[in-house]
């Protein structure tokens, strides 16, 4: 069975790294994986206007991350935090409550900046939010990748960061292809 993920960047600029880096890394991927690129471009959560009635983007982003094995969220960091676009993608996905699409779904983080620090706090945030679902967070190294305008070039990754980058793709994928078996015989 192929081991369907989807991606989400937490940018909604054309020549977003945060995408970039989502691009490469689906260049990469093993055999029988496939990584679909999301928009997080919804409109403002509003709880008036979720449920039966929310509109056809927001039903068709959740559909696409319910039908999913796993996310690979990349994201930049803006003021300290997660930018705002990414928070309000993600309070769409979780909801309704209890039901959210992204429980026990298995996600992978990584934080990308032209600084060297690499985006390191959005991505603690993310991590954060994303507990309170609760999703499944891919552990072991932090992607965080410093320095990307250095890294990128024409819209691909440089070669040693995607090796580092896959590393962690491949547990999120080991994870996604161990929850999906379990979701298939009812166990999950
Ligand atoms: C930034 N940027 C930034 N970078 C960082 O490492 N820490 C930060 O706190 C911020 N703050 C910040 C705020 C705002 C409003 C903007 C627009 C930008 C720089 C940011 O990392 C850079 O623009 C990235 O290239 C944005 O990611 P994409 O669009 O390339 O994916």
């Amino acid at each position: 069975v192929p081991t369907r993920l989807v991606g989400l960047p937490g940018s909604l600029r054309k020549e977003s790294f945060s995408r970039a880096t989502l691009a490469s890394l689906r260049g990469s991927l093993p055999s029988r994986t496939s990584l679909e690129i999301l928009s997080p471009e919804l409109p403002l959560y509003n709880e008036d206007e979720d449920g039966n009635h929310a509109s056809l983007k927001v039903r068709q982003f959740r559909n696409a991350v319910a039908n999913s094995a796993g996310l690979i969220i990349v994201t930049p960091e803006y003021n300290h935090g997660m930018p705002g676009v990414l928070k309000n993608a993600l309070d769409w996905a979780s909801r309704p409550y209890g039901k959210s699409v992204l429980i026990d779904k298995p996600v992978l983080v990584i934080s990308v900046s032209p600084a060297f620090t690499g985006g390191v706090r959005a991505h603690a945030q993310v991590n954060e939010t994303l507990l309170s679902i609760p999703a499944r967070l891919v552990g072991g190294a932090q992607v965080v990748i410093g320095n990307v305008t250095k890294k990128v070039s024409d819209g691909v990754l440089d070669q040693s960061f995607l090796s580092f980058a896959m590393q962690s793709v491949n547990r999120l994928i080991e994870l996604s292809r161990s929850a999906s078996a379990l979701a298939a015989i009812g166990a999950l």
